[in-house]
């Protein structure tokens, strides 16, 4: 059977002037295991659909945690903040997500029994460590090769709280931590480098859990108190700025074109991508921001253009447009100019190596790029880049966003594109070839 996609034309004239794409994943990952910890029923609207999210729903079943799924919205059944049920000899599959996998051993460092997690090819390669170690202050037990998956946990009695400093501007881990002090009794004192804020949000505003949050100019300093009932919420999930990202480029790089993406979320510790398309020349508009329980959510205008130009980027925005690299590369690639940028070592710790890939990728296409030291890159782009190659992208570990990328290269820059593993855009994004299609694009 076909495993592939082939990509053989540019898109022409868009057939519609707006979209609108899935539930943000971030906000339902985090929707469904703080939904679990709450006592009663929970609902979201447009809830992302997609294989990460629905991973994230499977394990908060194996522990006892009823979910129902209606049209557009889907209930769960929490069970407070001590109510899951802990099975002996229980397996827990994360498959792809990252996100779940660290997220949810945070819900498990009260369990009485030792329990496996364990993922995908992709996810077994990535570190555990950066929440071992923390989770492991909190009292728990971890069993683990490496600091890799598959792992067992074991957690404790009486969960105590802790102070900690996340050094790396991981929003995995920081919510790992927060989450785990709010079955402890006391203050759980978090230092940690900045990264995106919906864990935050969410427990000030839905939970109303009194954290305070002090800004430094390097640190944000979180103080959780634990042990504070959660009451049960309905949230409305806005747009993902990560998926919409494909179609802003896919915009931005073709010719003569406009298209509005309507709902999405703009918090502005997601909206680095925007900021960096702007200051390299992207022709993007918000409009209708409001604010959606502390989340900001509006639509963005694009407008196609041939004035783009290279830059030199300052790392401090890394982690507000941390899954949108491979997309500001292949912008680079038809910008006027040398651009650069540093500091990038945690791409590599993604779902690929995400840094490597984006190399190798850019190589195949032709275009000049060569890493440099602090893990960064250069990249020489040129104005009429037009691409006549053939290119086959294969073994990249079914990295959805590397797929989602080799498709919008081609669909802008040309090319004669055959991509394997054809649906691993289900993970985060499973309408992403029906709205490409709705759009004009030419996908066999
Ligand atoms: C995520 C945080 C980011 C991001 C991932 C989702 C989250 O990872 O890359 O796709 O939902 O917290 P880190 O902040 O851990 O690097």
């Amino acid at each position: 059977m076909k495993n592939y996609i082939i990509i053989q034309n540019k898109i022409k004239n868009f057939k519609k002037k707006f979209i609108e794409v899935e539930g943000d994943k971030s906000l339902s990952i985090r929707f469904v295991l703080l939904s679990a910890l709450t006592k009663g029923k929970c609902s979201a609207i447009n809830l992302l659909k997609s294989e990460d999210v629905l991973n994230a729903i499977n394990c908060i079943n194996k522990l006892g945690i009823k979910t129902i799924f209606r049209k557009r919205k889907t209930e769960i059944f929490g069970k407070g903040l001590f109510g899951l049920k802990f099975k002996k000899n229980l397996t827990l599959n994360t498959g792809n997500s990252g996100t779940t996998a660290r997220l949810l051993c945070s819900l498990l460092i009260d369990s009485n029994h030792h329990i496996k997690i364990t993922g995908d090819e992709s996810l077994k390669k990535r570190d555990m460590k950066r929440i071992i170690n923390p989770l492991k202050k909190f009292g728990a037990f971890f069993k683990s090769k490496k600091g890799k998956l598959p792992m067992m946990i074991k957690g404790t009695k009486f969960p105590k709280p802790i102070n900690f400093t996340e050094n790396l501007g991981s929003a995995q881990c920081k919510s790992a931590v927060m989450i785990a002090a709010l079955k402890t009794k006391g203050v759980t004192k978090l230092k940690c480098l900045p990264s995106r804020n919906h864990t935050e949000l969410m427990f000030k505003n839905i939970f109303k859990i009194p954290i305070k949050i002090v800004k430094t100019k390097k640190y944000e300093m979180i103080n959780i108190n634990g042990q504070k009932e959660l009451k049960p919420f309905n949230y409305k999930i806005p747009g993902d700025i990560s998926s919409a990202s494909f179609f802003i480029v896919l915009t931005l790089l073709s010719k003569d074109k406009i298209l509005k993406i309507k709902n999405i979320n703009l918090n502005s510790s997601r909206t680095g991508v925007i900021k960096i398309l702007k200051m390299m020349g992207g022709k993007i508009k918000i409009l209708n921001l409001r604010n959606y329980k502390g989340e900001k959510i509006g639509d963005i205008m694009i407008r196609s253009t041939n004035k783009l130009k290279s830059i030199n980027l300052n790392s401090r925005y890394n982690s507000s447009a941390i899954d949108e690299f491979l997309l500001i590369f292949l912008v680079a690639c038809k910008c006027k100019g040398i651009s650069i940028f540093n500091n990038l070592g945690e791409l590599n710790k993604k779902e690929s190596k995400r840094l490597d890939w984006g190399i190798k990728i850019l190589s195949m296409m032709g275009v000049k790029v060569k890493r440099i030291k602090n893990s960064g890159l250069k990249i020489w782009g040129q104005e009429n880049f037009n691409l006549n190659k053939k290119i086959t992208i294969k073994n990249y570990l079914k990295d959805h966003r590397i797929l989602m990328l080799c498709v919008i290269a081609g669909l802008t820059l040309g090319g004669n594109w055959k991509i394997f593993d054809q649906n691993c855009y289900k993970t985060s994004f499973p309408s992403f070839k029906k709205t490409l299609k709705k759009l004009g694009a030419k996908i066999k």
